[in-house]
């Protein structure tokens, strides 16, 4: 009895598998225009396109691969710990789905009819308001050297523009590795379309700071009466999505100022190359109530040394001043690093979990944006924990055999340099944050 049972079971499982058949148009291509068209297009990040059959079935192979290993999408946050709202994670259906439509021998199907805009991803059919884009190429020596710049893009608009998301658009892809950059407000007089419009760290005007980098790019007026006034700082790291904010948060874009590239790191490669990126800006229909503040830390009193063949913790502990409700959250490290935990406990001790990062990768790195603006009372602590491991067994260590490696030195060379940085995107608390929905604009 029990035997029939189980092979009527059988019998209804694998005819139900039978009938539902997996073909690309009606079940893998949808997965592929949200999942990895974002980067897999023409102007995406990605090497390749990824939208059309022929296009998906050359790579059928090594798409099962790297989406069953969950290698594509790149997300390193642990889901278990906590989600985002700029998520990029497959399901398990998906994935399944992705698998046996290879396995089956990829079967086209029949074009669903729709329009051709249904192809493209959403954030790609946005067109921005305003595009900086470096007014000349840089050229990037094939030296097989890292190289360093700062750059700035000026700009004068007519009135001064509420600003909703930003986007750093990578020239050349190989090359550009990060870029930090700002918006910059400058006085009237000040004569920001001079030249030079960028120079390079480590040459000749080596360690440069805030203020003889601004003269240097006349950002000053020549009475310099009036220092620029920084409005807005962010980064592009690969795999950083646009920032994007809700309605009444973000900046005030000023009538004239530059887009300053404080750091545009290029990475090092054999041939001379250049590179001409640029920031997408979209403006807001309605005006910035609420400006959104940033926070850097870091951890004090540590050593300043790696030592080779060990594997070591730094955390920092920190108590907040205020009521805040934290928008986004980027952890930062190098290549040594291996892991990355952040939380907050509260006066009442609760414990807020922030981020946790198993599989650190330096080439995927994420501004990472909650669900919902996550509200950490006055007086809490916050807690990071970040790992390195600078022994061989890590296969990301640039250094081999193993090297001391200097620890927040200030070089900002990646391969004999780690740093631990915890960046908060906030705003001042207000009451009723925590029920603001991050994810639906
Ligand atoms: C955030 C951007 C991004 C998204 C989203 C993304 N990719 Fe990628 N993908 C990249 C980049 C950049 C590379 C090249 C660097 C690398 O291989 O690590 C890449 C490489 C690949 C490769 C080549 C891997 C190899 O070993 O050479 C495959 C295959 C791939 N992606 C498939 C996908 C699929 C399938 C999806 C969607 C399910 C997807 N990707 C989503 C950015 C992305």
């Amino acid at each position: 009895m029990h035997y029939r049972i189980i092979l009527l079971l059988l019998f209804v499982n694998i005819s139900l598998a039978y009938t539902q058949s997996i073909d690309f148009h009606n079940a893998v291509q949808p997965i592929v225009i949200k999942h990895c068209t974002p980067c897999h297009s023409k102007k995406g990040a990605a090497p390749f396109v990824l939208e059309t059959y022929s296009q998906v079935a050359s790579k059928a192979k090594m798409i099962a691969s790297v989406t069953s290993t969950r290698y594509m999408p790149p997300w390193k946050a642990n889901p278990a710990y906590r989600h985002f709202a700029n998520e990029r994670l497959l399901s398990n259906e998906e994935i399944a789905t992705i698998t046996k439509w290879v396995n089956t021998g990829m079967p086209e199907g029949r074009i669903v009819l729709q329009k051709a805009n249904n192809l493209t991803h959403n954030s790609a059919k946005e067109k921005p308001d305003l595009i900086l884009k470096m007014p000349t190429s840089i050229k990037i020596l094939g030296d097989n050297k890292q190289h360093y710049f700062c750059y700035k893009i000026p700009f004068t608009i007519d009135v001064a523009k509420p600003v909703r998301a930003i986007a750093f658009v990578p020239g050349n892809r190989k090359r550009v590795h990060h870029a930090s950059y700002q918006i910059v407000e400058t006085t009237p007089k000040a004569n920001i379309y001079s030249l030079p419009h960028y120079f390079e760290y480590n040459t000749a005007e080596n360690n440069i700071d805030d203020m003889r980098g601004y003269n240097f790019l006349n950002l000053t007026d020549s009475n310099e009466t009036e220092a620029p006034r920084l409005v807005f700082h962010t980064g592009w790291l690969p795999g950083t999505s646009r920032h994007v904010y809700p309605p009444g948060v973000g900046f005030t874009m000023p009538v004239k100022g530059v887009l300053l590239i404080r750091n545009l790191h290029y990475a090092a490669a054999p041939l001379e190359e250049e590179d001409q990126s640029e920031v997408h800006i979209y403006y807001a229909k309605t005006p910035i109530k609420r400006v959104l503040e940033f926070a850097a830390f870091k951890p004090k009193n540590v050593s300043n040394v790696i030592p080779k063949d060990s594997v070591v913790s730094y955390r920092l502990a920190l108590r907040m001043g205020s009521d805040m409700s934290l928008l986004g959250i980027n952890p930062h490290m190098h290549k040594l690093g291996t892991y990355f935990k952040a939380f907050a406990i509260t006066p009442s001790k609760d414990t807020i979990r922030l981020i946790e990062i198993l599989n650190w990768d330096f080439n995927w790195q994420e501004f990472y944006r909650f669900q919902h603006p996550i509200f950490i009372p006055k007086g809490s602590y916050i807690n990071a924990e970040a790992r390195y491991d600078n022994t061989e067994r890590n296969i990301n260590n640039p250094n081999r055999p193993p090297k001391d490696i200097l620890f927040e030195y200030g070089n900002m060379d990646d391969d004999r340099e780690e740093m631990m940085r915890l960046i908060f995107l906030y705003l001042p608390y207000q009451k009723g944050d925590e029920s603001i929905d991050l994810c639906g604009f």
